[in-house]
């Protein structure tokens, strides 16, 4: 009942039920209240920039062909077959005139609409000639809204759920920081990478939006470590302490960041990266753009999620969404994204580092994979159930907003954010219309 799942979240302790995590009928649920009805992030706009060029890809566990139009706008649809269900095309990405299902050869334009069918003259009788009659147009391929933000691509099943802007609510500075550093936007310097990783989706979103806290205490500490100069002294390695964290006014969206301490950074991404991002004409640049907004040139290790499963990490500029597959496993599919002007060697630079950090054989992707994991592990058991999960820090504390930048704002070290996730995710699980949910 909305009763039952409204007390699985308890924002104003900062108490989460870890059935969360793990229950198959929750998880049914999310597939219907939240994946079918939030905007999705399904690629960048560089993944298909000219007509014909499509790329595959989900919608929660709902296939989609997302495919640029003659006219450059964007198409999202189910990849998936009217006639006996089979998906439309196979293959992960290309450029196509039209896609032909395999199985018996229906075969559907760009822009999705069936245009061919095999045999249909002496197989179907003709719609005129009675109600038993076939027309084509009515067995396309269910389409998705779509809409993009600074180069980010949306999709929406939901016609009744609000504009993408309207959605995104007060986040938007925080986006631009990644995405709006210049006129000339972002390009996507690789494919598409994908994973598997044995965990419940909200593990790996909610510590994109809120979670600065494990990066610094415990879990990326070694990767840090093993990135100091040999000749440096580990006494004078400190802990970042100051920052803050923004949790929207609507959405569940979220993200934190270090103010002007780059030893994160720098550790993580090394000084030509971080160099670029923060000094020389680039950043300057970027912070006459965004200045008007917030400071970004003091942001430093930001870290970022659109609710529910676009997250990304502003300076490191890996983007991903966390495409759910049952409650106790998610698909990555991430990229990387840099300033389109930005020097070639920079480009190399930021491939070569992600490679190294947030990519499947990196170094701190796999810190926070191995902490996700072992996490849903434990929540095998009843035990390890019955009893609720802490995300209370910050609560009853006295206001830490700061006022130098836009919205609610609150420490870094905080899970402010995580409650403003979670309250949303309790309020799209327990109330079926957009009447009471509208920003
Ligand atoms: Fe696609 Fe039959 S399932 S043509």
């Amino acid at each position: 009942s909305p009763e039952e799942i409204r007390g699985l979240v308890d924002e104003e302790l900062g108490l989460l039920d870890p059935r969360i995590y793990s229950d198959q009928d929750l998880y049914e649920l999310e597939l219907e209240r939240i994946f079918a009805r939030s905007w999705l992030l399904v690629c960048h706009e560089g993944h298909i920039p000219n007509p014909g060029d499509y790329i595959t890809t989900y919608m929660g566990e709902d296939p989609v062909i997302v495919v640029r139009q003659r006219d450059r706008s964007i198409k999202v649809f189910l990849n998936q077959c009217r006639h006996r269900g089979m998906v439309i095309e196979r293959s992960t990405y290309g450029n196509a005139k039209s896609f032909t299902c395999t199985y018996h050869g229906w075969a559907y334009d760009i822009a999705g609409n069936l245009v061919n069918v095999p045999f249909e003259k002496e197989a179907f009788c003709d719609k005129k000639e009675g109600d038993c009659g076939f027309e084509k147009a009515d067995w396309g391929p269910l389409q998705a809204r779509v809409d993009t933000y600074k180069g980010l691509v949306f999709a929406n099943w939901d016609a009744k759920a609000p504009p993408l802007i309207d959605y995104l609510s007060d986040a938007t500075p925080y986006m631009d920081v990644m995405f709006d550093r210049t006129e000339a936007g972002t390009e996507v310097i690789t494919g598409m990478q994908r994973t598997v990783i044995p965990c419940n989706w909200k593990f790996a979103a909610e510590q994109f939006c809120s979670d600065m806290y494990h990066a610094c205490t415990m879990s990326h500490v070694a990767g840090v470590v093993s990135s100091l100069r040999p000749d440096q002294d580990l006494s004078d390695v400190k802990l970042p302490v100051t920052g803050n964290q923004f949790r929207a006014a609507w959405g569940g969206h979220g993200t934190g960041w270090f103010n002007d301490d780059f030893s994160l950074l720098y550790a993580i991404m090394g000084p030509k990266v971080v160099d670029y991002w923060t000094k020389g004409p680039a950043a300057e640049r970027a912070q006459v753009r965004l200045g008007n907004k917030l400071p970004a040139n003091r942001m430093v290790a930001q870290h970022m999620t659109i609710f529910p499963t676009c997250s990304f990490l502003p300076g490191i500029n890996t983007v991903r969404t966390w495409h759910p597959r049952g409650p106790n496993e998610l698909e990555v599919w991430s990229f990387i994204v840099v300033d389109a002007d930005a020097p070639a060697e920079i480009k190399d630079e930021y491939r070569r580092m992600n490679i190294m950090t947030f990519n499947q054989g990196g170094t701190y992707e796999q810190d926070d994979g191995e902490n996700w994991v072992e996490v849903q592990r434990v929540l095998r058991g009843h035990m390890a159930r019955s009893r609720p999960f802490c995300a209370s820090m910050g609560v009853g504390k006295p206001n830490a907003n700061n006022p130098d930048f836009p919205g609610k704002t609150s420490y870094v070290y905080g899970e402010e954010a995580a409650r403003g996730m979670y309250h949303h995710w309790s309020r799209m699980m327990s109330e079926p219309s957009w009447e009471t949910l509208r920003p």
